[in-house]
């Protein structure tokens, strides 16, 4: 858990106000001061899990449109710290998007507008001046709220230790062509492998369901040949793990593909249930082999 402040307190390229009042009276300080916007934030604050939570309200003025939205919550955190006041508890790590730490629900949408994009990649100028931006935490029961914008993704690291690996010790990295993949096979398994855990597709999801991201973590295992010989416990695994943590179950309504900040597919999601099916069919005897895929 942590609270976030600024990240080295030197301010930089970001464009949030130290880094200008560091600029000096220069032409680009002034620019910069024309064109700062002011928001209005509700967030969700509460104490800690047992805590029933709401919603309060805070002016986020002195910003400027190409400070990032996470910048802009550090600014808001400073004022809190600086009255006294508790600072806004939230996520982050890499502000890169490419940690998935950063988990925040802007105005009901899961990252905030924009599409293939994480939070900390979310810049003020996607907002009108003046606005009021609601900011909640992921929803999810398999989620637990921590404590205001920090939840409890812990539940993921349990589906990916059930099954979310190799078990064969594969040794230091071979040669690249030392075992033949095709470049389509590899594209596919890339594009699974991309998924970076930020749990995006369960906030969204009416079921709270976690199989895009189940079927992007397996299928990167399951289609290359290092991951084949496990392929079918794996699967089977990873989605009673998924069960048992208490996520729901897909219903095919494709918000998840449309908040991933990585764009995984839905159709890793059939990937996923032809594999639960073989898995099925082979472990219960029903016919000795399938086609493989
Ligand atoms: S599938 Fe996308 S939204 Fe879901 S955890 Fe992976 S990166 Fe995040
Ligand atoms: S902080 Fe790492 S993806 Fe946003």
């Amino acid at each position: 858990m942590s609270v976030s402040t600024s990240r080295d307190g030197r301010g930089g390229d970001c464009g949030c106000p130290r880094a200008a009042s560091q600029e000096g009276d220069g032409a680009g300080g002034a620019e910069r001061r024309q064109n700062a916007m002011s928001v209005r934030l509700r967030v969700w604050r509460q104490r800690d899990p047992q805590d029933k939570g709401g919603f309060e309200e805070y002016d986020a003025p002195r910003l400027t449109p190409d400070m990032s939205f996470l910048e802009m919550l550090d600014v808001v955190n400073e004022d809190l710290q600086r009255e006294g006041q508790e600072p806004i508890a939230f996520d982050s790590d890499c502000r890169e998007g490419i940690c998935g730490m950063c988990c925040l629900v802007i105005d009901g949408v899961p990252h905030g507008p924009g599409r293939g994009t994480t939070t900390c990649q979310i810049y003020m100028r996607s907002f009108v001046d003046g606005a009021t931006i609601t900011v909640e935490p992921w929803r999810a029961r398999a989620f637990p709220v921590l404590r205001d914008l920090i939840v409890d993704r812990s539940a993921f690291d349990r589906i990916i230790g059930a099954g979310g690996y190799n078990s064969v010790n594969t040794g230091s990295a071979p040669d690249a062509n030392a075992t033949l993949i095709s470049q389509a096979r590899a594209e596919e398994a890339f594009d699974a492998a991309a998924c970076i855990g930020c749990g995006a597709c369960v906030a969204t999801c009416k079921n709270a369901s976690a199989m895009l991201f189940v079927s992007a973590k397996m299928k990167h295992l399951n289609m290359l040949p290092q991951g084949k010989p496990e392929r079918r416990e794996r699967t089977v695994a990873m989605l009673k793990a998924m069960d048992d943590e208490g996520f729901g179950h897909c219903t095919n309504e494709y918000e998840c593909e449309i908040v991933c900040p990585k764009e995984i597919s839905v159709e890793h999601i059939a990937f996923l249930n032809r594999e639960f099916l073989r898995s099925q069919v082979i472990t219960t005897g029903l016919r000795p082999a399938v086609t493989e895929e």
